[in-house]
């Protein structure tokens, strides 16, 4: 087995001990935190919205793939600053490994979420991190997969569906189709790492590799999920996508799907619990440390 360096040491040690002391954890170890922060901006801006037109009724979220709960946690955290706690956050995810490492992509990263998934330590993370920010209260997880549990949901049930499941194009595709017939007239259907739209990709490359994870394109050299790019353009179609960041969002209008305008969104923080300053403050323990010669990087 390869060795740990003392990264990868002291997150597990930041891990436990937030674990001990009933704090969120969002670190690093077991890749808890996922996707880029500030997306969360976007997805309280949309919460805020979305609360506005619906006056006292509660929202219902619908969230696919919730991982260590970072987005799930977001958008239970803006129903309670932004629509009074009306409202219900529902998570669909098996928590088990949902990939062939070695198929989707050559990072560590990817032997790692498959441990964490298999071992179940995600899943108790999961827990752990909704309950020490109080959500648990309005957040539900549900464990299956989500082409097996979306056929059993009512039609326009939901005023937000979020899409961050698996993110090869057969699974983004999928998760699409089935969530589409959820969102309610005039609700939301969005998702994550849309870094790069299908018009602006390679799209010889895209189609031959849009069941891995994470690529550089040829033509732009961003890299970007190829997966989710080539879903989401297609289920669109010409109509360009709205996105922040990589957090994409379209209205449901009659049977069709319009961009999505949001406010200004300088009100918007990014979340307490993304906020890791147990992370920072060993980072600097380890900077000191190596200065002083008494660690290496090794
Ligand atoms: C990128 S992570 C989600 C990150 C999370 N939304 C966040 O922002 O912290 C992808 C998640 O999708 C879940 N997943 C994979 N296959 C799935 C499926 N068939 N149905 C539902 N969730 C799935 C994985 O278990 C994983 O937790």
């Amino acid at each position: 087995m390869k060795e740990k360096n003392i990264y990868e040491i002291t997150d597990k040690l930041v891990h436990d001990a937030c674990v001990k002391l009933q704090t969120p954890y969002f670190g690093t170890h077991l890749y808890a935190r996922q996707g880029d922060s500030r997306r969360h901006i976007y997805m309280q801006a949309v919460v805020d919205l979305q609360g506005k037109l619906a006056g006292d009724r509660p929202l219902k979220i619908l969230e696919i793939g919730s991982w260590a709960g970072g987005s799930a946690i977001t958008w239970g955290a803006s129903l309670k600053a932004y629509h009074k706690a009306r409202g219900t956050v529902v998570c669909i995810d098996p928590w088990r490994p949902y990939f062939d490492p070695g198929k989707i992509g050559e990072s560590p990263i990817y032997e790692v979420m498959a441990h964490a998934a298999q071992s179940g330590e995600i899943y108790e993370l999961f827990l752990h991190n909704i309950k020490t920010t109080q959500v648990d209260d309005i957040v539900m997880p549900f464990r299956g997969e989500s082409d097996k549990v979306l056929p059993l949901l009512a039609d326009n049930t939901f005023d937000i569906v979020f899409v961050d499941g698996a993110h090869t194009y057969d699974a983004v595709s999928k998760d699409l189709k089935n969530c589409a017939r959820l969102v309610s007239e005039g609700g939301i259907l969005c998702g994550d790492d849309l870094e790069l739209q299908l018009g602006m990709a390679d799209q010889a490359h895209n189609r031959e590799n849009c069941n891995k994870d994470f690529i550089e394109d040829p033509k732009t050299k961003a890299w970007y999920h190829p997966g989710v790019a080539r879903a989401v353009g297609e289920f669109f179609g010409q109509t360009s996508v709205s996105v922040w960041e990589g957090f994409w969002a379209m209205r449901r209008v009659g049977d069709s799907w319009k961009p999505v305008e949001l406010p200004p969104v300088e009100k918007y923080p990014v979340p307490m619990h993304l906020m890791d300053a147990l992370c920072k403050v060993t980072q600097l323990m380890i900077d000191t440390m190596k200065f002083r010669g008494l660690v290496s990087d090794k």
